[in-house]
């Protein structure tokens, strides 16, 4: 297909409106709005339901055609200029699931900024030789239910819609069960992409730190998850004396600073958290006879990633056999560091410069649904800076020009990969 050159001529006249972005922004946030600012809006709960009905509406009345498959995932298509919406599209997409203490921006941004530049074709009469789409990926954020980055992991074909299908959450409620109760068990196959965006926040400080308005995320860590469970005996706590427990918090207490220093002794952006616990039976006078726990380790190189993740099973072998106490650990994630399609990692570069903004390369320290993406078709992502580097945090914030920046290099990005037929120029 020639996509002809009018692309960067009419970006280059056309605004994006930095106020609206913001306008829906704000109007999704107030969808599980929490006391401190920030948003809880978990994967496939009625919150997410809202959100996402709030959502395909805007895109609706963008003239998209809405499709939803089996996994919830949507793709709102714009048709190309002869009205077709069968050609694989330029997509956008991000995820509008939030933690339990999230933030208005992570993945609300790139679904928003997507439909912004629709709102903006709209507007300027632009016609586009390919469609253009906005993704919302379902369950991106693995925080309800495990993997993370769910929806855009069943399309790349990572994992198994049956799989996820089954994933249940702390109350034994299933993902398959929780899309049904939304309405967005869909039943339509989605296209595959022509190129794929995804602008974001950068969620770390780089960016703040520098003074730089966009970052051309050239990667993204790699990943290994694993559930480990510690079985101990429980018993009275007090008569039993020391040396006869078999305390599974005390062996979990153990392995936690385990991860810590394996995420401080291993170079390449290594880091290891532990975010949940359960303890059994969570009695005050019961020695915990069983721990099960969350590992998220992550690295910039796949080999060093593999190196960490066999420290971590050496050392729950040694402390089982300290503690007496049985360690189970079970990964549940696995993707290796992801490099960026270079070509579109290099237009969103060059695109940015042209616009006037300040522009580094950059790699993600977190996962998001452009890696899975990226197995199928070229893919770069767009980073703007957050107030303090902070995200997973109801006092996620970011500048509304910073925002209304990304969104202008996300247009022209668009425009170069779906080919602007007719532009009125703006006023
Ligand atoms: C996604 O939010 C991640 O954990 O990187
Ligand atoms: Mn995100
Ligand atoms: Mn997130």
């Amino acid at each position: 297909m020639d996509l002809g050159t009018p692309a960067s001529k009419a970006s280059a006249t056309l605004s994006i409106d930095g106020e609206r972005l913001w306008n829906s922004l704000m109007a999704l946030a107030e969808i599980g709005a929490t006391p401190k600012g920030g948003v809880a809006r978990l994967a496939l709960t009625d919150l997410d339901r809202q959100g996402r009905d709030r959502v395909t509406g805007w895109l609706r009345e963008a003239g998209c055609h809405v499709a939803v498959d089996p996994i919830g995932n949507i793709v709102a298509i714009r048709p190309d200029r002869n009205g077709r919406i069968d050609a694989p599209p330029v997509a956008v997409g991000s995820h509008i699931d939030t933690q339990p203490t999230g933030g208005k921006f992570d993945g609300n941004y790139g679904v928003l900024a997507g439909l912004e530049v629709l709102r903006t074709l709209n507007d300027h009469g632009i016609e586009t030789e390919r469609p253009v789409a906005v993704a919302i990926w379902t369950n991106e954020e693995g925080s309800r239910f495990t993997p993370v980055m769910m929806g855009s992991g069943v399309w790349a074909g990572a994992f198994t819609l049956e799989h996820c299908l089954a994933q249940r959450d702390r109350d034994g409620v299933s993902a398959g069960e929780s899309l049904r109760a939304i309405g967005y068990a869909g039943n339509d196959s989605l296209p595959r992409f022509a190129a794929y965006f995804e602008p974001h926040i950068e969620q770390g400080p780089i960016l703040e730190r520098e003074g730089i308005t966009i970052g051309a995320v050239e990667s993204a860590l790699g990943q290994r998850w694993f559930d480990v469970t510690v079985t101990g005996q429980e018993a009275h706590a007090g008569p039993t004396p020391i040396e006869m427990r078999r305390d599974a918090l005390l062996a979990a207490s153990r392995l936690v600073i385990e991860v810590r220093r394996i995420a401080a002794q291993y170079p390449n952006y290594a880091r290891g958290t532990v975010g949940q616990m359960q303890v059994h039976p969570n009695s005050r006078n019961v020695i915990p006879g069983r721990v099960v726990f969350s590992v998220d380790l992550r690295n910039a190189s796949d080999e060093t990633l593999v190196a960490m993740a066999d420290d971590l099973r050496a050392c729950a072998t040694r402390v089982a056999e300290q503690d007496g106490v049985i360690v189970d650990v079970d990964e549940v994630v696995h993707f290796p560091p992801c490099a960026f399609d270079p070509k579109l990692v290099a237009s969103v570069e060059a695109g940015a410069a042209a616009l006037g903004y300040s522009v580094r390369r950059i790699a993600s320290g977190a996962g998001h649904d452009a890696v899975y993406v990226a197995r199928h078709c070229p893919t770069a992502m767009i980073f703007v800076p957050c107030e303090g580097g902070i995200s997973h945090n109801e006092i996620e914030n970011a500048a509304p020009t910073d925002l209304a920046a990304g969104c202008q290099v996300l247009l022209r990005a668009v425009l170069d990969q779906a080919g602007a037929i007719t532009a009125t120029p703006a006023a």
